[in-house]
């Protein structure tokens, strides 16, 4: 679930070559739930065609002051957004917004609006560069604009520069950043995602059935409030755009990169499903069988030892303040519940949270797109029922952030409480 669902948001597209990009943005704003009202500029209008972005959008093209069924569109514009996105910002709106020269729809818009700005200027580096362009954005992000930088790369023309409209991923993922609570703003966060895969020979593994998409779903969360997030993953999944990606294997080199990374963090979440036993050694090359028998002597004499615990390695290492959450996958029934489970495993484990859930209840834990939680602390519980793993990452980054400000960790917000979906 996505911030941006059922917001009002504001596309508007001013007239440079990288207009055809805010066709892909625009899909993306819709199919995250955003309500999207696009605006195009007279210049826009040579580059895409308006039928292509009503197409698209969530309500048809607005170009003109004066040509809308609305009497006065850039205050109605403006007063429902709950965000304005100008991508690509043309020098010409970037200087005309600077100004508040509002003579066309989409600048009227920007000066009428009150709502979040998010600007992203694309053009010519010698154009990016000019002093002009400089101060204007200057000027705006004064104002409490939100500027995302072009990038460089090939422009139009053939041109390698400065300049080149963000990704349309990166502005979807700012967008989802300002609309956020925020309350994770400058955390420094690292996240475990995955099985780890421990070599048996050069082809075998032991493995588990963790697929890292909760691990991930909590990396996307803590970047979109704010969080700067390394996240450690055995995963080949979409990691979120701003965060540092480490990509590991084993549970040895899940360690090193989480003890690295903990050097300097806040905030430990352990989604990773970390096996607890690697095989003793592992064979350079692949174990044959044996022809007449069928067996593979090194398989039959395959010994496993213990590997380090991650999160209990950095429980007891860690600085004053760190918070630590630990995950845990069980099958209570028949033994005691999971949330005596999960209160075991915090004190265990030394750490300020678990968040628990039943692996084998149908849509929770491992090779689904849903969840259902118990998150325990030293102080209470909470339940969180069957949801999609990004309101389940969202619960959990709301017990770490209370526990930051020293609040009530079982503070979540209402909605995730509710019924299951
Ligand atoms: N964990 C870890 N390193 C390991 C094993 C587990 O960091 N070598 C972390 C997991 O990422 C998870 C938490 O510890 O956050 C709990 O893992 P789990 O396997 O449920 O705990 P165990 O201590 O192995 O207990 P159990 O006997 O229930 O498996």
């Amino acid at each position: 679930m996505s911030v941006l669902a059922g917001r009002h948001v504001v596309l508007g597209v001013a007239g440079g070559i990288a207009a055809y990009k805010s066709v892909e943005l625009c899909r993306r704003l819709v199919d995250a739930g955003a309500h999207v009202a696009p605006i195009m500029t007279a210049d826009a209008e040579r580059f895409v065609g308006k039928v292509t972005l009503s197409a698209l959008a969530s309500e048809p093209v607005h170009t003109s002051l004066w040509d809308d069924a609305e009497p006065i569109p850039h205050t109605v514009l403006g007063q429902r957004a709950d965000l304005v996105v100008v991508a690509p910002a043309t020098a010409r709106v970037i200087a005309a917004y600077a100004a508040g020269l509002s003579s066309d729809l989409l600048v009227a818009t920007l000066v009428a609006t009150r709502a979040p700005v998010l600007v992203c200027p694309a053009m010519h580096t010698e154009m990016w560069e000019h002093a002009s362009t400089r101060d204007n954005l200057a000027t705006l992000r004064r104002r409490g604009v939100h500027v995302l930088e072009p990038e460089s790369g090939r422009l139009a023309g053939g041109d390698v520069g400065t300049g080149r409209l963000a990704d349309p991923a990166r502005i979807v993922a700012e967008i989802e950043r300002i609309l956020s609570p925020g309350d994770l703003d400058g955390l420094r966060v690292v996240v475990t995602a995955g099985g780890t895969r421990e070599p048996i020979d050069a082809v075998r593994v032991v493995t588990n059935r963790s697929s890292g998409r909760q691990g991930h779903a909590l990396a996307d969360e803590a970047a979109a409030r704010g969080a700067k997030v390394t996240l450690v993953t055995t995963a080949a999944l979409p990691a979120p755009a701003t965060a540092d990606v480490v990509r590991v294997e084993t549970a040895a080199q899940m360690l090193d990169a989480v003890r690295a990374a903990m050097r300097d963090a806040d905030v430990l979440v352990m989604a990773a499903a970390v096996a607890d036993a690697r095989p003793e050694s592992a064979s350079q090359g692949k174990l044959k069988k044996d022809p007449t028998t069928g067996r593979i002597a090194g398989l039959d004499a395959l010994r496993m030892v213990p590997t380090t615990d991650v999160l209990a390695d950095a429980a007891a290492t860690r600085r004053a303040g760190q918070v630590l959450v630990g995950f845990a996958a069980e099958t209570p029934a028949g033994g005691p519940a999971l949330e005596d489970l999960a209160r075991a495993k915090l004190a265990r484990k030394g750490v300020d949270l678990v968040v628990a859930n039943d692996v084998s209840r149908p849509d929770a834990g491992f090779e689904t797109e849903t969840n259902e939680v118990v998150i325990v602390s030293g102080v209470g519980a909470s339940r969180v029922s069957r949801r999609d793993k990004r309101a389940i990452a969202a619960a959990v980054w709301d017990s770490v952030a209370a526990i930051r400000r020293g609040a009530d960790p079982h503070q979540i917000r209402h909605d995730l409480h509710g019924g299951a979906r």
